[in-house]
């Protein structure tokens, strides 16, 4: 009985479900009929334009706008993005260095792995798809390390860093290089960044392993622990990035090394599995650490109208106006304070509120405020430079270097350095061949010691070598481009901080401040190279002169041992010592043909460059030795770079056996 009860019940509940389900399907039906009778306006289209523009905005942060942008920053493709890894991380090394005051050693290596990063291209004619392999990029340094609690976020948060509020010159300016390097390599090769630290303080070191989380612009620890490192203090990097190795990875550190003569690095690198690794050193030209750079504060005159706006309102510590311009800004005394802000129409006593911001500026302008402290710099050093260039170009026929006093652009100060070597086959090997025995100079600058790789025809320091005359100074050049002459010229910018033209430090933009020292130092060059050229000129002239006389002398000793009875062969000795006794002119500038300095130029060792001894020379010794050769012979015997200063220049008239004589 009570079975059939649960038995009808259950088929009553099927029945009613049943009638349910008949229900809710005819009430769909006759929905969706009444919908495609009358079709209902959707949200989207009920909305304006601006109002479903309105509903797609959200704050970017920098680290989801970098990873969109990687290109602003070097990182635009694998060819590009290697070199740029290397000089980032290179950049942190030598600034952890500075900061600690200690002479920097860094190790870095480059090896190929098993990993293939794929991207999809019309380049190649195989298919769309190009392949390159993922490097493990490692570089280590004894710099000052990261204290633990710090790691995370100097590595995982972007624009994170000690640098960008500092005013003090550096390397590193914004925040963001190693960032982006560990953003490119977790994209192309999804592996995390290893960073192992120490500081001196630590007895042991610190190992994480982390990613960026782009989208909270934050760090992703996968793991952190304890572990030894090798070094006292320092940092190691360790990157997967996909790359494409050229030989601008290896051009980039022998420029690095050129800019820091008190660094020595070594580099490894192993492009492909079953390749020997290529290993190169390179020492350090001197022991002598640069002097430290110096932080210093603002100068009023770099602050942009807006940014002393903010800084006045959110100044919280300053009761009087007065009171706030000393405290923040560099070279101003409590009396040009007042004196400013009176003219400014501002009460000196005021609260730092109260300023006007624009008539304070322009007081400012007109109250000619002391320039910036300028030894707040930390420039290469003319020495060093030149040991530099030599060490790097051991065979160049003319080394020199030349330093302009610091001077300042809106505030902010700077120095700039211009290094010069000239002619020698290891110079001959770093110009472009234009056609036989012609060469172009080439041009290598640096910003804050560190070579600028990319872009380098927006680069002031680039430009300005163009502008230059160089046929006033015996090297002959195409108007508007760069000279023709086995040539390696260095620019060197050092700043408390650099115009560069965007974020990933590619160029210089201009500021007429720093053009006008370049073009100056480059002057100063140009007038060396001049006394250089014109000396060996004369060199080779005189060896000329005397290879001719030689043929002749022979003869004349015969003719004059005829008429006097005297021995020919002493007549001959006593002809040659003559000849050998005639003194080379001394070159003279363009400048002291009659014409005066417009601007000061830097005393400087290397300006006196009359007395031969003072050029750096490998074939002296080989000039002075008097050889038989034929006219012919003489000009084959011409150093290249010579060749190419004399065709520059009207052909001399060849001096005669009379005007020898005479
Ligand atoms: N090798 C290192 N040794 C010590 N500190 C380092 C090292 N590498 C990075 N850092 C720290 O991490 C911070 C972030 O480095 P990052 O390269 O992103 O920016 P930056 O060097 O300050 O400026 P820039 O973007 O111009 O390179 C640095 O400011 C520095 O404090
Ligand atoms: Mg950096």
């Amino acid at each position: 009985m009570a079975d059939t009860t649960i038995e009808l019940r259950e088929s009553k509940v099927k029945d009613e479900r049943a009638a349910g389900r008949l229900k809710h399907a005819k009430g769909r039906a006759s929905r969706k009929q009444k919908k495609r009778a009358s079709p209902k306006p959707t949200v989207k289209e009920l909305l304006t334009v601006a109002e479903s523009e309105a509903r797609k905005m959200r704050a970017v942060n920098p680290a989801q706008y970098y990873r969109q942008n990687l290109g602003q920053l070097g990182f635009g493709d694998p060819e590009h993005a290697l070199v740029q890894t290397i000089k980032e991380l290179m950049d942190n090394s030598l600034d952890a260095c500075e900061a600690m005051g200690i002479l920097p050693e860094i190790d870095v290596s480059l090896i190929a792995t098993e990993k293939r990063y794929e991207v999809v291209t019309n380049k190649t004619k195989e298919g769309s798809i190009r392949t390159f392999p993922i490097f493990k990029v490692m570089v280590e340094d004894n710099g000052c390390g990261v204290i633990r609690n710090k790691v995370a976020k100097c590595f995982g948060k972007v624009l994170y860093g000690s640098k960008f509020f500092s005013f003090k010159q550096s390397r590193g300016q914004q925040g963001l290089g190693v960032h982006a390097a560990i953003i490119y390599a977790q994209l192309t090769s999804l592996e995390p960044a290893i960073i192992t630290t120490k500081t001196s303080e630590d007895p042991q070191g610190y190992r994480v392993v982390l990613k960026i989380d782009t989208e909270s612009n934050g760090p992703v620890v996968e793991s952190n622990e304890e572990t030894s490192f090798n070094r006292p203090h320092g940092t190691r990097v360790e990157l997967m990035v996909a790359g494409d190795y050229t030989d601008k990875v290896e051009s980039f550190i022998r420029e690095l090394s050129l800019a820091n003569p008190h660094a020595e690095l070594k580099f490894k690198v192993i492009t492909s599995q079953d390749q020997e690794p290529h290993v190169l050193r390179f020492k350090r030209a001197n022991d002598t650490l640069p002097p430290q750079p110096k932080e210093i504060k603002p100068h009023l005159l770099s602050m942009e109208p807006g940014a002393l706006l903010e800084m006045k309102q959110n100044d919280t510590c300053c009761k009087a106006s007065r009171q706030f311009l000393v405290k923040h800004f560099v070279r101003l005394s409590d009396a040009k304070a007042v004196q400013i802000l009176k003219a400014a129409g501002t009460n000196p006593d005021a609260s730092p509120k109260q300023i006007s911001v624009e008539p304070m500026l322009k007081a400012a302008r007109e109250a000619d405020l002391m320039r910036p402290p300028l030894d707040v710099l930390s420039p290469i050093g003319e020495e060093a430079l030149r040991q530099s260039l030599k060490r790097m170009y051991p065979d160049a026929e003319y080394i020199g270097a030349v330093a302009r006093e610091p001077w300042s652009y809106r505030g902010v100060p700077f120095q700039v350095e211009i290094g010069v070597a000239f002619g020698g086959q290891t110079v001959i090997k770093d110009c472009d061949r234009v056609r036989e025995g012609v060469f172009k100079s080439r041009v290598i600058r640096l910003g804050n010691k560190c070579p600028l790789i990319y872009d380098s025809k927006d680069c002031l320091l680039y430009k300005v070598v163009k502008e230059i005359n160089w046929r006033n100074y015996k090297i002959s050049q195409d108007e508007g481009s760069l000279p023709f002459a086995p040539m390696v010229v260095i620019v060197s910018l050092t700043s408390t901080k650099v115009p560069y033209i965007v974020p990933g430090k590619f160029s210089v933009a201009y500021h007429e401040e720093i053009h006008e020292q370049l073009r100056l130092a480059l002057q100063t060059v140009g007038r060396l190279l001049y006394a250089f050229i014109s000396h060996r000129q004369r060199q080779e002239h005189e060896k000329h002169r005397q290879s001719i006389f030689q043929i002749y002398a022979k003869e004349v000793a015969k003719d004059l041992s005829m008429l006097t009875g005297s021995d020919e062969n002493i007549l001959f000795n006593k002809l040659l010592e003559a000849s050998k006794h005639r003194k080379i002119p001394k070159p003279i500038s363009p400048r002291s043909r009659g014409r005066k300095r417009s601007t000061p130029v830097p005393t400087m060792e290397a300006v006196d460059t009359t007395a031969a001894s003072t050029f750096e020379e490998s074939t002296t010794p080989e000039a002075k030795t008097v050889e038989i050769i034929t006219p012919t012979q003489a000009d084959q015997a011409m150093p290249v770079s010579l060749a190419v200063a004399v065709d520059a220049k009207p052909k001399k008239k060849q001096s005669t056996l009379e005007q020898f004589f005479g």
